[in-house]
C-alpha cells in the first residue's frame, strides 16, 4: 500500500546491482511511494549487473559513476539536478566493497593497497559523495542522505576483516558530516546497520550463512530483510524524520541490545 510519503521529492540512489540488493528494493519503494530519482552505480557494475531493467521499471535514467571518482560524481550530480528538474531531497549510499575480502586475504595478510581500496569505495566515497553535492549546492532544505553500515564497526567478526574499519569510518562522516549539513542547509545524514542481509556483497563473506543464522537466532523479531530496511529508508527519506540526524540506527530486528534469547537458551540446552 502507498501513501505517498514521497510525493514531490526527488534523489539519486546508489548501488543497485540486481533484485537482491537493498538500494533495489529501496528504489521500488521510493518510486511506489511517489519520489523520482536517478540510479547509479560504477560502470563496470552496470555492465554485469541488471540496473536497466530496474530503471524501466521505475520510469527512470540510469547515470554511471565510479563513487570514488569526484569528476564522476560531479557529472551525477549536475545531470541527476537536470534530468529531475530541480534540488535533490534524498540520497541513499548503498556501497560496499572489499578487494581483500574478494580475494580471500585473511585480517594478519591484508593487502595493504586494497585496504586503502576498501576504505576508498566502502567509507570515503560518503564523504565525497556529500562534499560534491554541498559545493554543488544540490541538496534541498531538510533533505536526507543515508548509508548503509553494519555493527562490525562496533564488534569483531572474523571475516569482516577490513570492512570493519570502513563501516566505522563510514558512521563516523556521517556524525562529522551530519553536524556541517545540519549548520548549513539543515539536510541530515545517518547510517543503518542493517541485519545481515543475502545480497551479492554479502553473501561474499565466508562464514555468511553462519553469521546470518546466528544474528537470526540472537534477534528477538528475527533478521531484518532488505524490504523492511528498504521501508526503513524510505521513512528516514520522509518528513516523519525530520529531526532525526547523525545517527547510526540499528535495524536488527533487536540484535544489537540481546544477551541472549530464549530461543537460543532452549536450543543449548537440549
Ligand atoms: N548484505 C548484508 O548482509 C549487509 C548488511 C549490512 C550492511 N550492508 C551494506 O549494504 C550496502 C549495500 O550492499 P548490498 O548488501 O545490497 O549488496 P550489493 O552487492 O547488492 O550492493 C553493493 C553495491 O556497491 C556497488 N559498488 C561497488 N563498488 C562501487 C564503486 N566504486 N562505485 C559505485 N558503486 C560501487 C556495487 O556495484 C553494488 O551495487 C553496502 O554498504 C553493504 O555493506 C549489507
Amino acid at each position: 500500500m502507498s501513501y505517498n510519503l514521497l510525493k514531490g521529492k526527488r534523489g539519486i540512489i546508489f548501488g543497485a546491482l540486481d533484485e537482491n540488493s537493498i538500494a533495489w528494493k529501496t528504489a521500488l519503494k521510493v518510486y511506489e511511494e511517489g519520489g523520482v530519482f536517478t540510479l547509479t552505480n560504477a560502470p563496470i557494475a552496470m555492465r554485469m549487473g541488471k540496473i536497466n531493467e530496474l530503471a524501466a521499471a521505475c520510469k527512470t535514467e540510469v547515470i554511471p559513476a565510479d563513487a570514488t571518482s569526484e569528476q564522476d560524481l560531479n557529472t551525477l550530480f549536475s545531470k541527476s539536478e537536470l534530468v529531475l528538474g530541480g534540488k535533490l531531497d534524498f540520497v541513499l549510499h548503498s556501497i560496499g566493497m572489499s578487494p581483500n575480502i574478494r580475494k580471500g586475504k585473511e585480517y594478519g595478510d591484508l593487502n595493504y593497497d586494497w585496504f586503502l581500496k576498501t576504505i576508498d569505495i566502502s567509507a570515503l566515497s560518503f564523504h565525497k559523495m556529500m562534499q560534491v553535492a554541498e559545493k554543488l549546492d544540490s541538496m534541498n532544505e531538510w533533505g536526507s542522505i543515508v548509508a548503509l553500515s553494519y555493527i562490525a564497526a562496533q564488534r569483531a567478526y572474523p571475516d569482516y576483516t577490513d570492512m570493519s574499519q570502513a563501516k566505522a569510518m563510514l558512521e563516523s562522516i556521517a556524525r562529522s558530516y551530519g553536524a556541517r549539513y545540519a549548520r548549513l542547509k539543515k539536510v541530515r545524514v545517518n547510517t543503518i546497520s542493517q541485519s545481515p542481509t543475502r545480497t551479492t556483497a554479502g553473501a561474499g563473506i565466508s562464514g555468511f550463512d553462519a553469521f546470518f543464522d546466528f544474528a537470526d537466532m540472537m534477534s528477538p523479531l528475527g533478521n531484518a530483510s532488505a524490504e523492511d530496511c528498504a521501508n526503513y529508508i524510505v521513512s528516514l527519506f520522509s518528513d516523519f524524520t525530520r529531526m532525526v540526524t547523525m545517527q547510526n540506527l540499528m535495524h536488527d530486528g533487536g540484535f544489537s541490545s540481546t544477551g541472549i534469547t530464549q530461543s537460543l537458551i532452549d536450543r543449548l540446552s537440549k
